[in-house]
């Protein structure tokens, strides 16, 4: 547990003259969820390009396990372990559930028979395991996802991010646009995958979301990490001062989620009582 299986350090992302991220410091542990959360253009889907290799950082280190890596292309971060599933799901409202998980897995040649043909059989058993351990409820795999539940469309994307085994899983405002039972079904859902020993980034709008399933919550704030905290330890209230600006403190900093310590954690402050304040803005 001591050891991030992704970690940021001094990130920074310019797009021309708009400094987009500056010196961010972000941390993703096995077997936690993590939310990132912040205003309408503080930084969110900046920071989750970074870590999906979709817009690398213009400054700053990425750290896998410990180890520098360079995340230049989406490729790279699936190679790494570390999936991604996009707020508008890219699930093909035609096909069925089965073709929609093994969709691109052609090219990973998990399931491919002689003269590439796809082994039907094998994929639809592998879907059922999947939605068995996830314990995720649908009629049938056999359904096309057009006439599945909001809810239900989140879960076979997230079940297709598991696809490859990753170590990682980023999920894109994962809540967004769901009823009351269907968010209940999805965060039921992040709780297994944090369950499975993955490190689960969420990002949020949604502060009685975070709250429900998230172990710590990093603010962004105009592109600078503005605070992390463990959510049992702060309120509702001071996050959203943490990420409107509103008031520098008040929360604790939760560079770690127990009480290991890191030679890299935050000083002696954080790791002794966690009582250091938050950073405010200038
Ligand atoms: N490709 C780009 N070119 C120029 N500026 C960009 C680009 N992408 C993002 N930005 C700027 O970077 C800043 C951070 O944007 P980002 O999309 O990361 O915010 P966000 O936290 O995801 O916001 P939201 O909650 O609205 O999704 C914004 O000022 C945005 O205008
Ligand atoms: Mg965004």
């Amino acid at each position: 547990m001591a050891q991030p299986v992704l970690a940021l350090r001094n990130v920074s992302k310019r797009f021309g003259a708009v400094q987009a991220l500056t010196d961010v410091d972000f941390e993703a542990y096995p077997g936690e969820v993590v939310a990132l959360v912040g205003d309408n253009g503080a930084g969110k889907s900046t920071l989750v390009k970074v870590m999906s290799g979709v817009g690398p950082p213009s400054d700053g280190q990425v750290l896998f396990e410990g180890r520098p890596v360079t995340i230049n292309r989406p490729q790279d971060a699936t190679h790494l372990g570390i999936a991604t599933v996009y707020q508008d799901l890219a699930l093909c409202d035609n096909l069925d559930v089965v073709a929609n998980l093994f969709l691109g897995e052609e090219s990973r040649g998990g399931l491919l028979r002689p003269f590439g043909w796809m082994d039907e059989i094998a994929m639809e058993k592998r879907a059922l395991d999947l939605m068995r351990q996830l314990s995720v409820r649908m009629p049938t795999v056999r359904m096309p996802v057009a006439s599945l539940s909001g809810g239900q469309r989140q879960s076979v994307a997230i079940a297709r991010s598991l696809l490859g085994d990753p170590k990682v899983v980023i999920l894109d405002e994962p809540t967004a646009a769901l009823g009351v039972a269907q968010t209940a079904q999805v965060l039921d859902l992040i709780v297994r995958l944090r369950d499975r020993g993955l490190a689960v980034i969420m990002i949020s709008h949604n502060l009685a979301d975070v709250f429900a399933v998230a172990d710590r919550v990093a603010v962004l704030r105009l592109g600078r990490a503005n605070g992390t905290f463990h959510v049992d330890e702060v309120s509702e209230d001071q996050v959203v001062s943490a990420i409107t600006g509103a008031v520098s403190g008040g929360g604790r900093r939760a560079g770690l989620p127990s009480s290991a310590s890191l030679a890299d954690a935050a000083g002696p402050s954080a790791s002794a009582s966690g009582s250091a304040p938050v950073q405010g803005p200038a």
